[in-house]
């Protein structure tokens, strides 16, 4: 492996391998001394140009994990505001010596052009609309491990899909392992072009819900257009929010995954997102073990059999 881009440049057999990698990272990440010498000397370099909480400080917190260094990159304040590029920004951070590229931008393809200027290991960790690779690998950690398997598995994804780069790579890592994948959504928050994503549709919560072992909720990207694409939040809610009621008539062995920032109110419940069957906080910390499995897949390769 060169590159984290696309999900879907790893094959199922690699997403299981990093899975059981990441399981070996979550006993890691218990012990007292939660850190590995495995990435001592190596440089991390993170370059995010939009907001991130979970990604940003995950990564940060998987490479040091792994005795890695950070040299960590924000527009704000930096030489953005005076007209430098990214690809002259990609440069100067290439300068700094890292030894990996983690990538968050919001046009679609940015880490590849940042792959082919630095010929540097890069890792996509949010383009655009586009891809969240590392995210789809921590959903289906959190399921493998709930559920003991992704196959079988009925999953819905819920809310603004058109907009969403964790829909297009949390449905194509779950389809891959075996789960099935219904997109529940507004037509105007549906991908304009299903061509190739393998899943069925449905316009209203209430039509999918008692057939369901995953509910996956997603937030309106206001900032990609998607608040313009309805009538109004109540009527949103009314169709596809994740209400008490509607929790309750979920089947019992149901969970309810968000990749965060959540909106609560809008796509779900606060009391469903406090509640027992929600696994967000879980979501959480896997992130941080399976990124240390792709910095591991990336960087640690002579000591890999
Ligand atoms: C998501 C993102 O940035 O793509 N969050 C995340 O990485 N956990 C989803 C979102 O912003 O709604």
């Amino acid at each position: 492996m060169n590159h984290l881009l696309s999900i879907d440049d790893l094959s199922p057999a690699a997403i299981s391998e990093l899975l059981d990698l990441g399981d070996g990272f979550v006993e890691v990440l218990e012990r007292d001394v939660p850190k590995v010498p495995t990435l001592r000397g190596r440089t991390v370099c993170l370059l995010f140009y939009e907001n991130s909480t979970r990604t940003r400080l995950s990564f940060d917190r998987a490479a040091k994990a792994l005795s890695a260094d950070v040299v960590s990159f924000a527009p704000g304040g930096s030489s953005v505001s005076k007209g430098e590029s990214l690809k002259d920004t990609a440069l100067t951070l290439k300068a700094m010596g890292p030894d990996v590229m983690i990538v968050r931008h919001g046009a679609t393809g940015a880490p590849w052009r940042v792959a082919e200027w630095t010929g540097l290991p890069v890792i996509n960790a949010g383009d655009g609309a586009h891809e969240h690779p590392t995210q789809a690998l921590l959903d289906a950690l959190t399921l493998r491990q709930h559920f003991g398997t992704v196959a079988g598995l009925r999953v819905a994804i819920v809310g603004d899909i058109r907009h969403s780069r964790v829909a297009r790579s949390t449905s194509s890592a779950l389809l891959a392992l075996g789960a099935t994948v219904t997109l529940v959504a507004p037509r105007t928050l549906l991908p304009p072009d299903l061509t190739g994503w393998n899943v069925d549709t449905a316009d209203a919560l209430d039509d999918v819900l008692e057939e369901l072992d995953v509910v996956y909720l997603l937030r309106i990207q206001q900032e990609r257009g998607g608040g313009d694409d309805f009538p109004s939040i109540a009527e949103y809610v009314g169709r596809f929010g994740l209400t008490r009621d509607r929790a309750a008539r979920l089947p019992e062995r149901a969970v309810v995954l968000h990749p965060g920032p959540m909106n609560r109110g809008v796509e779900i419940d606060p009391a469903v997102a406090d509640g027992p069957r929600a696994l967000v906080t879980q979501q959480v910390s896997n992130g941080i073990a399976v990124r240390m499995a792709v910095l591991f897949r990336l960087l640690a390769k002579e000591s890999q059999s």
